[in-house]
């Protein structure tokens, strides 16, 4: 029985979606559980050749005998949802996937509200996905919740329930964060952070498990960093620079182009101590070290990449257990069986 959290290092697009499908079809749980915001989040699948882009449902969905959950926390918008249900029918999505009655919906007047409003689109850069707006009504005690949505009647289920049960009955459950550290309303850049907490104990308060229960933390870091939106970035190099070296990026939810600085160490210090990481993952290596591309064994990677992971390993106190080299699964080295 184990129960793991992934969540993002810095501000968000760590390659989070990668490392899940890595851990997810290598381990096999059998509760993949989201935590997190809601839509906002935009995670890549690469699998079996298929590029998926997703924003609700968990990403660990490819491992098609667990069971896919969305916990209390998470703002749900159905037009997303079925919208995802949909493009995942190949992989039987809507025939194991549970939504918990008390997550929040999201309405077409919440998106009106943040594409609209001067204040989040403009000044905060938001994705446009009415998260902000949905989450200040539920703090405001007026969101609808999912049980009042009848079309969603089927899909319903005490998320903490079944997972606190299943761990109970010794099985495993990974909970998939979104987002990241940086973007925390309580620890990020505030104010141009996202409309929640987004660390570790955020992600299993929005499934409904307790701290005490959680087993892994897996701090996922790209080897540079990107960001979204406005808002401060220490590390920040020029666009020309972010081309130079060839690590330019785009966002999946909203095509915007993202800003490129290199690796922070005090940020990645610190979002370790939050949020409790117990292993990192580092993603995008081969593109920071083209030479390591698609490497599948440490032994074979640069001097000056293993000098870089353990720098990582030196500043946090965490040890680097994945790496990731490339978009495909293969495309990873799992160092997890040595810390045992
Ligand atoms: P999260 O928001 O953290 O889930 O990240 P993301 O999945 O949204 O990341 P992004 O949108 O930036 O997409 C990452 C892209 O890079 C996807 O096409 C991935 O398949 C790919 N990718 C993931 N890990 C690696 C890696 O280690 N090397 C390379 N070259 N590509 C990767
Ligand atoms: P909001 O969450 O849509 O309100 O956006 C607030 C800020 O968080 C903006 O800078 C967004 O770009 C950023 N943001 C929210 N979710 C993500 C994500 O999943 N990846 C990257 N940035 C995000
Ligand atoms: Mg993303």
């Amino acid at each position: 029985m184990t129960c793991s959290i992934l969540v993002g290092g810095a501000w968000g697009d760590e390659g989070k979606g990668k490392c899940i499908t890595y851990l997810c079809d290598n381990d096999k749980p059998d509760i993949i559980a989201r935590g997190g915001v809601g839509p906002n989040a935009g995670h890549s699948v690469e699998f079996n050749g298929e590029k998926y882009g997703l924003r609700l449902v968990p990403s660990g969905f490819v491992q098609t005998e667990a069971k896919l959950m969305i916990g209390a926390g998470v703002l749900v918008d159905p037009e997303v949802f079925y919208h995802e249900l949909e493009y995942l029918s190949k992989y039987k999505v809507a025939e194991r996937v549970s939504i918990d009655p008390r997550c929040s919906i999201i309405t077409p007047e919440h998106k009106e509200r943040d594409v609209k409003s001067e204040y989040l689109a403009k000044k905060i850069g938001s994705t446009g996905s009415g998260c902000g707006p949905a989450n200040s009504d539920r703090v405001l005690r007026v969101a609808k919740y999912a049980k009042d949505v009848p079309e969603l009647e089927d899909y319903l289920l005490d998320v903490s329930l079944a997972t606190n049960e299943a761990l109970d009955n010794g099985e495993d459950v990974f909970i998939e964060g979104s987002q990241g550290f940086a973007l925390s309303l309580y620890y990020g850049t505030y104010p141009f952070v996202t409309s929640k907490d987004t660390t570790a104990s955020s992600f299993a308060a929005d499934v409904g498990i307790g701290p005490t229960r959680i087993d892994e933390v897996i701090n996922v870091f790209k080897s540079y960093i990107t960001r979204v939106g406005e808002g401060p970035f220490p590390t920040e190099i020029s666009q020309e620079e972010a081309e130079a070296k060839g690590i330019e990026e785009y966002g999946v939810v909203t095509g915007r182009r993202r800003r490129v600085g290199s690796f922070d160490f005090d940020l990645a210090k610190e979002s370790c101590r939050i949020n409790g990481a117990t292993q990192i993952a580092l993603t995008c290596v081969d593109r920071l070290y083209p030479d390591c591309a698609r490497t599948q064994d440490i032994q074979d990677l640069s001097a000056d990449t293993r000098e870089f992971i353990s720098q990582v390993e030196q500043e946090t106190g965490v040890p680097v257990t994945i790496i990731s080299t490339g978009p495909d699964l293969k495309d990873t080295i799992d160092l997890r069986d040595e810390l045992l």
